[in-house]
């Protein structure tokens, strides 16, 4: 029982540096775009005004400080966490992070994100156009890629984080709308 609650925490506690990297853009991002409004031989934009060198920045810093702030009470947590579980090798892992490790974390969630909306022009999606799970995983998937050579957690973290984004999007949506913010709960 403890062990699979401490699984959920660590899951998230992974995610998290991806996730801020992920959703400080839409505050702190703006101004040029990346790809500075060149399009490709089909006709569409690189990446679309949606991505800007502004928001990929904050993201990156948002997310790695994040993590720093995580690296520097995860020392408090062990023995916390060893009171309850058998403390595994990978949980040691996933608990105390590293510098390099968030930073890829942030970094691979921006990428994930670009690649993501490089995929969404080439289709002839516009900027802001729904890519159903590309949008919601896309930055998580690349995050945990980016970072694999330093970090390599067992699947069912994976898993817990994955379902765990999908569904935190579906609530945020659900959310919205029943709050009159959006116009469908999708
Ligand atoms: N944003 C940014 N820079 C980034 C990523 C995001 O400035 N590198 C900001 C943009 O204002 C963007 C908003 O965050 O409109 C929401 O991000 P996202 O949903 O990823 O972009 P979309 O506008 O939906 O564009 P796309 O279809 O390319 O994903
Ligand atoms: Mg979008």
């Amino acid at each position: 029982m403890y062990e699979e609650i401490v699984i959920i925490e660590l899951a998230l506690w992974l995610g998290l540096p991806a996730w801020i990297a992920n959703s400080t853009p839409v505050v702190f991002g703006g101004g040029a775009p990346i790809d500075r409004g060149k399009t490709l031989s089909d006709g569409r934009r690189i990446l679309g005004d949606g991505k800007t060198l502004r928001g990929f920045i904050a993201g990156v810093l948002c997310g790695t400080l994040t993590g720093i702030v995580q690296i520097s009470i995860a020392p408090l947590l062990l023995p916390i966490l060893s009171n309850y579980v058998v403390v595994t090798v990978v949980m040691e892992e996933i608990l105390l992070m590293s510098v390099p490790v968030v930073m890829l974390l942030s970094v691979g969630a921006l990428l994930g994100d670009m690649i993501g909306s490089f995929l969404k022009r080439r289709v002839g999606l516009q900027s802001g156009g729904p890519a159903p799970v590309l949008d919601q995983l896309g930055f998580i998937i690349a995050a945990l890629a980016l970072a694999s050579p330093l970090i390599q957690p067992s699947a069912i973290y994976v898993i817990v984080l994955v379902s765990v984004t999908l569904l935190a999007h579906w609530i945020t949506n659900v959310l919205g709308y029943l709050l009159g913010l959006k116009e469908n709960p999708w």
